[in-house]
């Protein structure tokens, strides 16, 4: 068992992450500024493991990875037994394509100098093993499916570009200097939530992504989806996404950790994603059999920057990890719901 940071571990990835450490025995500090979470979602996912009140296994810092205090206050808590941080799994950041676009110095700022601040600080702490959540967008609008991790990159606006460059840079400090063990991992789509229905995704105003628009919907808070064009080069002519559930993922970040710890070297490029791609009506009709709930839509024009089709080949996550995905659209649309249902303002509710 080890004593990790989890940098952005209150939003909606590294909440489901630290729940799956935190059953693993493993002890936690989560350092979050709370730009996009809130501090709920650590005190449900500290029910869920069945932590104590006040478990120090658990700390929480509200912090700024830009702020190298802060970064020193997180990575010098140690576990109740005394342990140094081992190892960082680094989520915190921005993500939303649309903003990044709008305000691109603050994407570079958080995303860029945020993680070029965070592993100066693991070198003043010693510690050299770390997870970097990367995305597909990296791809840009590959031509040949699935995706595998040897396609050529294509980002094509500030977030992906912010992403890809932080890749670049961690694979130069590798190089530069012996024992960093840091894994680079590249989702997919991940939607759904836990299937407690305590912890999920919780996005601040009008949700920018599917799931979250289309449980909003049935929830009554948004009145129809609109489904961004249906004239794509696809079978039924709307976008395919690779889906996977935040429970796959948050697994194979518990696993990606491990293989790093007990390898004591560097993981290739990781794509995680089911390799089966959907298209959006798919999902709607999944949705609807799945809850019941019926999905009013509209169609209307394309939405500027997307492409047509992203899918990943999961198969060098499955040799080297041992990961795949394992659960379906049934269960995406269940979990989801059930958040959504419980949960009809968020945390905030
Ligand atoms: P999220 O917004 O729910 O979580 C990010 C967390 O980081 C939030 O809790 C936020 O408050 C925190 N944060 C932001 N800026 C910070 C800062 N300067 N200092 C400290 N904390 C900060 O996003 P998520 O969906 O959980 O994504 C986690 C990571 O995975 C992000 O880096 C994102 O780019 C990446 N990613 C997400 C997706 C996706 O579809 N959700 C896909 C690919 C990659
Ligand atoms: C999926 C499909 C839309 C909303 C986003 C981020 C990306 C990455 C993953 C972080 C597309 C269609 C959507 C709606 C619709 N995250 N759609 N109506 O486009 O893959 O990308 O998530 O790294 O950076 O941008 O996912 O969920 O937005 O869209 O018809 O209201 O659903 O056109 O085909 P996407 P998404």
């Amino acid at each position: 068992m080890a004593h990790l940071l989890i940098t952005g571990g209150a939003g909606f990835i590294g909440s489901h992450t630290a729940l799956v450490l935190l059953q693993g025995g493993h002890s936690l500090v989560v350092l979050d500024n709370f730009s996009n979470s809130s501090p709920e979602a650590l005190r449900r996912v500290a029910e869920l493991a069945g932590l104590d009140h006040d478990s120090a296994r658990l700390q929480v810092i509200a912090g700024d990875i830009r702020s190298p205090a802060d970064l020193d206050r997180a990575l010098g808590a140690a576990a109740p037994g005394g342990e140094r941080v081992a190892g960082v799994i680094h989520f915190a950041g921005l993500k939303a394509v649309g903003e990044s676009v709008q305000q691109p110095l603050r994407y570079w700022d958080v995303n860029v100098n945020g993680s070029r601040l965070l592993v100066e600080a693991m070198q003043r702490h010693g510690c050299r093993t770390l997870v970097f959540s990367s995305t597909s967008t990296v791809y840009g609008e590959p031509q040949r499916f699935p995706i595998s991790e040897t396609c050529a990159t294509d980002p094509r606006h500030p977030y992906a570009q912010t992403k890809l460059a932080v890749e670049w840079m961690l694979q130069a400090l590798e190089t530069s200097e012996t024992g960093w063990c840091i894994g680079r991992l590249r989702y997919f789509n991940p939607v759904g939530a836990h299937p407690s229905g305590r912890i999920g995704e919780n996005p601040l105003g009008v949700p920018n992504n599917l799931f979250p628009f289309i449980t909003q919907v049935a929830s009554g808070q948004r009145p129809l989806l609109r489904i961004f064009g249906d004239d794509w080069p696809t079978p039924d002519g709307t976008g395919i996404r690779d889906y996977l559930h935040v429970m796959d993922l948050a697994e194979a970040h518990g696993l990606a950790l491990d293989w790093l710890m007990q390898h004591q070297r560097s993981l290739p490029v990781l794509n995680l994603g089911t390799g089966r791609g959907l298209s959006v009506l798919e999902v709607v009709q999944a949705f609807e059999t799945a809850t019941g709930r019926t999905i009013p839509r509209e169609l209307v024009g394309r939405r500027h920057g997307d492409v047509a089709r992203l899918e990943g080949c999961p198969r060098l996550a499955a040799s080297t990890l041992g990961w795949r995905a394992s659960r379906n659209l049934e269960q995406m649309c269940r979990d989801g719901w059930t958040w959504q249902n419980a949960n009809p303002r968020g945390y905030g509710g």
